[in-house]
């Protein structure tokens, strides 16, 4: 099977937004992954609901959405009417994360869950069946272009393991320095979908970049 690739447009030139986004349109690319933080749950500022509108706009793929932010249960209609297909939220965000799963669902979203380098997958075995998508941060989230956690391939394998064990239909994400070299590790631990950043937009030729990607099996 092939991968699905989600471009983060976190490394895209925000002054050229609509041109990138064609070019996404264009490419092998399966999701366009959409990162809002708000310099509370990270440490850092993207962009919100009005930008993430202006891409649903033109973008002819669905919207990943991945929702580093605090109290997520507070915006999540807000979010689909501005454009999501997939909303993700942090474990480490929600006190209350079968009810956030659930107004997820409700708003006709797919429902993922992200989980920070330090949260262990084992915390899922409740929720996993509830989940369409898991979300491995394979970076602590809020800047692109960080080094890749290796603990993560043995973290995904674990994750392979946990949706067996429970026959659940999660997709295993990977999000946080995914390049050439990460990229066939993860497949062959058992990631279904890769988030690239700057990997595809600080390449000399970002279509090809997404190709590749694509182009290696899981
Ligand atoms: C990090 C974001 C990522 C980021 C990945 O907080 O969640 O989606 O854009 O960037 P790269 O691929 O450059 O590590
Ligand atoms: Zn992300």
């Amino acid at each position: 099977m092939k991968p699905i690739i989600a471009p983060s447009i976190l490394a895209a030139d925000f002054a050229n937004l609509q041109a990138q986004i064609e070019m996404l349109n264009q490419s092998a690319a399966g999701w366009i992954h959409c990162d809002i933080m708000d310099g509370r749950f990270v440490p850092n500022f993207s962009f919100g609901l009005p930008v993430l509108e202006a891409v649903h706009k033109h973008a002819r793929k669905p919207l990943d959405v991945h929702l580093m932010i605090a109290e997520p249960q507070y915006y999540i209609e807000n979010f689909k009417k501005a454009g999501a297909s997939n909303i993700t939220v942090h474990y480490e965000a929600c006190t209350h994360l079968h009810r956030v799963v659930e107004q997820i669902k409700a708003v006709d979203c797919k429902a993922g869950v992200a989980l920070n380098p330090h949260t262990p997958v084992a915390l899922l075995e409740d929720i996993i069946q509830d989940i369409d998508l898991v979300c491995l941060m394979s970076v602590n989230p809020g800047f692109g272009g960080q080094k890749f956690i290796t603990h993560t391939y043995p973290k995904v394998a674990a994750l392979r393991e946990l949706i067996l064990a429970k026959n659940a239909q999660a997709l295993i994400e990977i999000d946080g320095g995914v390049n050439e070299e990460t990229a066939p590790l993860l497949l062959q631990h058992g990631a279904d979908v890769l988030v690239a950043g700057s990997f595809v937009f600080q390449a000399t030729n970002p279509l090809q970049t997404i190709l590749n990607l694509s182009n290696l099996s899981t």
